[in-house]
């Protein structure tokens, strides 16, 4: 076993490629914050049935691996990358691979042996950290597409345990998978779990499929593979996000004020727009900036009338295709309000900066549109958490229909982000939407949004795992 500081053996390993806390440095030294939002947001609620819980992942900084520490109740075990391991497995093989093919390819997936081999290496040490903080039997979870070898790996040292496997983001069609060289070996990886659970049935059919095609597998049904000897589930589990929070946040007197203070900032417009999202080139913003430039230029909008804020949040600025959608966002920011601004009143507010939990929430309360335009989005949780914040039942929300969100929120505007003509219109629809029918529309999503929350997803991954027989 390895050094896992003073840690009983846990009876649940979360292991993920990020820690849920981020370093803080202040004058008296740094400390640990919890990442708001996020992975441990969702987690929390089902986190707490169990007895000791260990979470792995990286720091999100360059360096060797620091020792464990305790946070908010759960036993932190820091897995570390030099700054070359994280140029091969997080900006190369993570970011720069499996990221762009997963996504449809929106921009082109490099292929490198030696990304795929540092991959391997840091998928390892995931593997045997987790290996070293399990206890007899232990349930271990693994998150998403930067640790798919783990589940493989981890089962080889540690065939006690249960190992279920979720991916956050979207599994591409077998005709897709099948140009990475290592299509096999990830594959493979994959199916050392007892579960793998995907964001939508498509999902799921599409690793099924995949397997079976590789011979990696026999159907044992619709949702299970025999492999091994073994049964493998593959299974779509659409996470949400925690409601309460944010429909109590929101109706907090410290909201509300905050939201009617950046109103007024805003000129007080007769209607808000809303983007929020990773600057990723995965999420449109390009695309419903150009819907909106053009919906300007018809006249279909008055620059008076209606302001668009967009939050870009910085993200993987050191991979190529997040540097060169920077350069081409922030052109036709300046390009929009240079057309159309007035001195004092741009047309579209761009932040590309990180905003804390209470400024997402007051943003979400002033918009009056919210934009969610993805060419391809594992779910979108943004989808969910304006939804969450509109108690009033005010409010239009524009949906990719390729946002696996859209399976769920049935009673957004749902709009293919390909199709610009269809984006105006529907910009324009949500724009003008009568209260009756935001009414109607947003009590159903609301009712969506709830149905499938946070704990609900933890717990049904959790439950099928373990009701899984040995
Ligand atoms: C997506 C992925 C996560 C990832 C997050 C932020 O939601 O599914 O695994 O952590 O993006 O990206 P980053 O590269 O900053 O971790």
């Amino acid at each position: 076993m390895g050094d896992t500081g003073n840690m009983p053996a846990a009876s649940l390993v979360i292991v993920a490629n990020r820690l849920p806390v981020k370093r803080v440095e202040a004058d008296e030294g740094s400390s640990w914050v919890t990442s708001p939002g996020g992975l441990v947001a969702a987690l929390t609620p089902a986190m707490a049935d169990y007895d000791d819980v260990a979470w792995l992942g990286w720091t999100g900084e360059d360096g060797a691996s620091e020792e464990p520490f305790e946070h908010g109740g759960i036993h932190l075990v820091p897995v570390g990358l030099t700054g070359p391991e994280r140029l091969l497995h997080y900006d190369g093989m993570s970011n720069g691979t499996l990221w762009p093919l997963y996504h449809d390819k929106v921009e082109p997936s490099e292929f490198h042996r030696h990304w795929y081999d540092g991959y391997g290496r840091i998928n390892k040490r995931f593997a045997d950290a987790a290996a070293a903080s399990a206890g007899p039997g232990a349930t271990v979870w693994v998150h998403d597409y930067q640790l798919q070898l783990v589940p493989g790996m981890l089962r080889a040292i540690r065939p006690d345990l249960k190992i279920g496997f979720f991916l956050h983001i979207p599994f591409p069609p077998p005709e897709l998978f099948y140009q990475l060289p290592w299509r096999r070996t990830l594959t493979e990886g994959l199916l050392g779990a007892d579960l793998v659970g995907f964001q939508t049935p498509e999902g799921a059919n599409n690793f099924h499929r995949l397997a079976l095609r590789l011979g990696l597998g026999s159907r044992r049904s619709k949702s299970a593979l025999d492999v091994d000897g073994r049964t493998v589930q593959v299974k779509s589990f659409p996470i949400g996000i925690d409601n309460e929070r944010y429909a109590d946040m929101a109706t907090s007197n410290a909201v509300i004020e905050a939201a009617q203070n950046l109103r007024a900032q805003l000129g007080n417009p007769h209607v808000v727009m809303l983007g929020v999202d990773r600057l990723d080139y995965t999420k449109g913003i390009d695309v419903r900036l150009r819907a909106f430039k053009e919906l300007l230029a018809d006249e279909r909008l008055q620059a008076s009338h209606v302001t668009m804020v967009q939050v870009a949040e910085p993200s993987r600025d050191r991979v190529d295709a997040y540097i060169s959608l920077r350069e081409r966002v922030e052109q036709m920011v300046g390009e929009i309000n240079g057309d159309y601004g007035r001195v004092g009143f741009p047309v579209v507010h761009y932040i590309h900066q990180t905003r804390s939990f209470e400024e997402l929430l007051a943003l979400y309360r002033v918009a009056d549109v919210m934009l969610i335009t993805p060419f391809r989005d594992g779910m979108n949780l943004v989808a969910k958490e304006y939804v969450a914040t509109r108690f009033d039942d005010t409010g239009a929300l524009v949906l990719s229909e390729f946002a696996g969100a859209a399976h769920q929120l049935k009673d957004a505007l749902v709009v293919n982000p390909y199709d610009i003509d269809a984006m105006k219109s529907t910009i324009e629809h949500a724009v003008g939407m009568g209260a009756e029918e935001s009414r109607k529309r947003m009590k159903a999503l609301r009712r969506s949004v709830k149905k499938h929350d946070a704990a609900t997803w933890a717990r049904s991954f959790l439950s099928s795992l373990a009701e899984q027989e040995a």
